[in-house]
């Protein structure tokens, strides 16, 4: 007999690039970590970006990273924007296209989440890794995080990566949620 659950958190895991297919995929496991925090799902406009992924990341070159267990189930998502360098200091809080933005930043993480049955096995690490090298590659060199207040092991996450806080702002999703800003400096 088993000791007990041991849900997916004992495959190994691999990281590709999302295909457009992967989207009921995606939507599912982001879906889940929103119940699990109690956030609101706004499938119309804050979360119509993973409903087409080809339209908002794969048309524009920025990657989209998924991670999938041995099983080929999808697992945990990450993506990256790439955008025109933004006015102001590097680091320093800039009102950019009405929102408070990261002066200097060219590039921003997005949509990582990690479902919550196969959360500490590195799959989090793995995947911020993935975007770090995919910014490299491409010669960016600031990258914006905003990260809401409550997810605080990203926190501690990004900034085992050399991410620091640098302001908060209030964010227009749906709840409103107060999140931290923090610039990762690609060296
Ligand atoms: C944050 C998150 C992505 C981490 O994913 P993960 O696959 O569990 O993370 P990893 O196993 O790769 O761990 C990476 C680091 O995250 C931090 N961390 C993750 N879980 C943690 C926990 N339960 N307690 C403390 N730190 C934790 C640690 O710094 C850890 O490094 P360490 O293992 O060397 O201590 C995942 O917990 C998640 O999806 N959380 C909810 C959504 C979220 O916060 N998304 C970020 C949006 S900005």
């Amino acid at each position: 007999m088993s000791a007990g659950p041991t849900p997916k958190a004992q495959g190994q895991f691999t990281i590709r690039l999302a295909r457009p297919s992967d989207s009921p995929s995606v939507v599912r496991v982001i879906k889940a970590v929103y119940d699990e925090y109690g956030f609101t799902w706004d499938a119309e406009e804050y979360h119509a970006d993973l409903y087409d992924l080809q339209g908002h990341y794969l048309d524009h070159g920025c990657p989209f990273f998924v991670a999938e267990l041995s099983s080929d189930e999808l697992v945990a998502t990450a993506a990256l924007e790439i955008f025109p360098k933004l006015p102001g200091e590097v680091g320093q809080l800039v009102m950019h296209g009405g929102r408070v933005r990261i002066g200097g930043a060219d590039c921003s993480m997005e949509r990582l989440y990690v479902d919550p049955q196969t959360r500490r096995l590195g799959i989090g690490r793995a995947l911020t890794q993935k975007l770090i090298d995919a910014a490299r590659e491409r010669d960016l060199h600031s990258m914006e995080i905003w990260s809401d207040k409550r997810f605080d092991k990203a926190h501690a996450l990004y900034k085992s990566f050399g991410a620091r806080v640098v302001g908060d702002r209030i964010c227009d999703d749906p709840d409103q949620s107060p999140e931290w800003g923090l610039l990762l400096e690609i060296l």
